[in-house]
């Protein structure tokens, strides 16, 4: 792990440079990165993650205008949400250009862009002087990393990590496809539904349909902890009161604000900001004790609940509805 001093963050740059991989932070969770115009460089990110070869990359940039070296079509809803979001945890998915090698978008068509609104990451990518690939960091079906000892203890230290300390959101960014209408939701993140509604006007959502998916990253179950999660849905105090009459002394409990004792018992916080920002770090916490089942309560699928909800339900082994 390294410290973000100008020295390292050109070191990174420089490996970045010479087709090697490189981790980094931006605000939403740490992203592994490569060459984004280069297939070789690209290739090493899928095998380092072990991530499947059909699930496609971001290609993150440091200047707005690159989109159009990138995307061979840029809408004119595309310039109003970049206009209002970037920088900041909002991925755009366009037609793309020649210049994307298929191994970032999977032979796909579309390519997912955006600017990270955080200044280690946007200095790297300006100094590497190309556009960066990066999924999370993480070894594939992990929970995303939100700091930089996550990422050491998934790669065993075999990986340059630049060290920007805990991550601002805490989930990955909200991921839109305007390639076609209508507007696709493709993943629910920090910028909500709700927001993007009133710049686009009519927005559908991918729904979680394991056989035909809209973005290829839908299918695969995501976000897993060690031990299975059961997530139990519902009013609050049904939620308590099925929670205890299932709890065992195998169990954890993974609340937002309960007051369950268990053999290990975390609650994520009172608001949606504060969930956000540690779920990911709480999953990993349940790694690391005995527990073999960890009980979960929802909270509310609205504004930024919806993208709590979403990587929930996809890090569950079983819903129950009470
Ligand atoms: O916040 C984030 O987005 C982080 C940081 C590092 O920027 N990155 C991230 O990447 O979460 P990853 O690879 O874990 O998730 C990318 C998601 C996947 O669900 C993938 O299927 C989708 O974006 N995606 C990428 N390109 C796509 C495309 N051309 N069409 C549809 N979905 C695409
Ligand atoms: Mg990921």
């Amino acid at each position: 792990m390294m410290k973000p001093t100008n020295k390292n963050i050109k070191k990174a740059a420089s490996i970045i440079r010479k087709g090697e991989l490189v981790a980094f932070p931006t605000e939403t969770v740490y992203g592994l990165g490569a060459n984004a115009i280069s297939s070789k460089a690209v290739k090493k990110i899928f095998i380092a993650k072990k991530r499947p070869a059909d699930n496609p990359l971001i290609v993150h940039i440091s200047n707005k205008n690159d989109i159009y070296l990138l995307a061979r079509e840029v809408p004119k809803e595309a310039i109003k949400l970049i206009k209002k979001y970037w920088p900041g945890p909002l991925t755009i998915v366009l037609k793309k250009s020649l210049i994307v090698p298929p191994e970032v978008t999977c032979n796909l068509d579309t390519v997912a862009i955006r600017v990270p609104q955080n200044k280690i990451a946007l200095s790297l990518i300006e100094q590497a002087q190309v556009p960066i690939a990066a999924p999370s960091a993480n070894i594939s079906g992990k929970p995303s990393p939100t700091c930089a000892k996550h990422v050491a203890q998934d790669f065993k230290n075999k990986i340059f990590v630049l060290d920007g300390g805990s991550t601002k959101i805490g989930l990955e960014s909200t991921v839109i496809d305007l390639s076609k209408k209508p507007f696709t939701l493709l993943r629910p993140g920090k910028i909500t539904l709700e927001e993007l509604k009133k710049i686009l006007g009519k927005v559908v959502v991918a729904r979680h349909n394991s056989k035909k998916p809209k973005s290829p990253g839908m299918k695969y179950r995501h976000y897993s902890p060690k031990a299975k999660l059961i997530l139990i849905e519902g009013e609050r105090n049904k939620v308590e009161e099925k929670i205890r009459s299932i709890l065992t002394k195998d169990c954890g409990v993974l609340g937002v604000n309960i007051k369950i004792k268990s053999k290990k018992t975390i609650n994520l916080g009172k608001d949606h900001r504060t969930i956000a920002s540690n779920l990911y770090s709480a999953l990993r916490e349940f790694d690391d004790s005995k527990i073999t089942t960890i009980l979960a309560q929802g909270t509310e699928d609205k504004l930024l609940g919806r993208a709590i909800m979403n990587r929930l339900r996809k890090a569950a082994t079983k819903i129950i509805k009470v």
